[in-house]
């Protein structure tokens, strides 16, 4: 059984006053409904705090991104270990923007998610293709190429703490969503690679989230489709409002 997960991604926004502001929001005005799981990912400097005035609560704190070796000469990088004391309990990584802005690259990533599973921290491993890539009828190649390279020699039985975030770079931030039945059609190829890596149990039991323009007014069809699991939500995460109407989000059986 997989439980659903929405997740908010906050990028780098909001101060310090700001982002407790929200999370204070969020911990008052959020109960999350018993079959679901919340997880938000603040700026790095905020983590901490909202880490520790969330600890009562059911919602999980992550961070945006780590660095894959344990410590050094990485200025302006995060280890691990550092996510894990400031209170994280989840990392995002290979996020579209660190590909596409800052040059990161699958073997990158893949050290990324290597490391964070072995500090014990949940890797969300993002994975998307280009419009050009997608009109050019390359999406599952690049797509599950991504998928196969991020997670390459990952253990069978340490999959049990990853999650897939299948984010199509060209609905993030612009207001186009996938439709229901193309985030479907992606997810479906992924867990049918991960069958293929890992096993079809583990392919049933990995989380594969959507992410990519998710708003109030699209979360419930997307996730009414049976392998969407989830959304990772940028924009709306930054709104209480909307955010607590995504992660209490109606699918028609309930
Ligand atoms: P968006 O961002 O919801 O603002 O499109 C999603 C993401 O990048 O994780």
């Amino acid at each position: 059984m997989r439980r659903p997960l929405i997740a908010g991604n906050w990028k780098m926004n909001l101060g310090h006053a700001d982002a407790l502001r929200l999370a204070d929001g969020i911990f008052a005005g959020i109960d999350v409904p018993p079959d679901r799981d919340c997880a938000i990912f603040p700026p790095f400097t905020s983590l901490q705090a909202i880490a520790e005035k969330l600890r009562s609560s059911p919602i999980k704190v992550g961070g945006q991104n780590c660095h894959p070796d344990a410590e050094g000469a990485f200025t302006g990088e995060i280890a691990c270990s550092m996510l894990k004391a400031a209170g994280a309990s989840m990392v995002i990584l290979g996020h579209s923007e660190r590909r596409h802005l800052l040059g990161e690259t699958d073997a990158f990533v893949n050290r990324k998610v290597k490391a964070a599973l072995a500090a014990r921290l949940k890797p969300i491993l993002c994975v998307g293709e280009t419009l050009a890539e997608r009109d050019a009828g390359r999406t599952a190649d690049v797509v599950l190429g991504q998928v196969r390279r991020g997670l390459d020699g990952v253990a069978t039985d340490a999959m049990r703490d990853v999650v897939l975030a299948y984010e199509p770079v060209w609905a993030i931030g612009t207001g186009k969503t996938a439709t229901p039945a193309q985030a479907q059609d992606v997810h479906a190829a992924i867990r049918g690679e991960l069958a293929l890596l890992f096993g079809k149990p583990v392919a049933e039991d990995t989380l594969i989230l959507y992410g990519g323009s998710v708003k109030p007014s699209n979360v419930d069809g997307l996730m009414a489709m049976p392998d969407v699991d989830g959304a990772l939500v940028g924009g709306a995460s930054l709104d209480e409002a909307d955010f607590h109407r995504i992660v209490w989000f109606e699918t028609p059986e309930g």
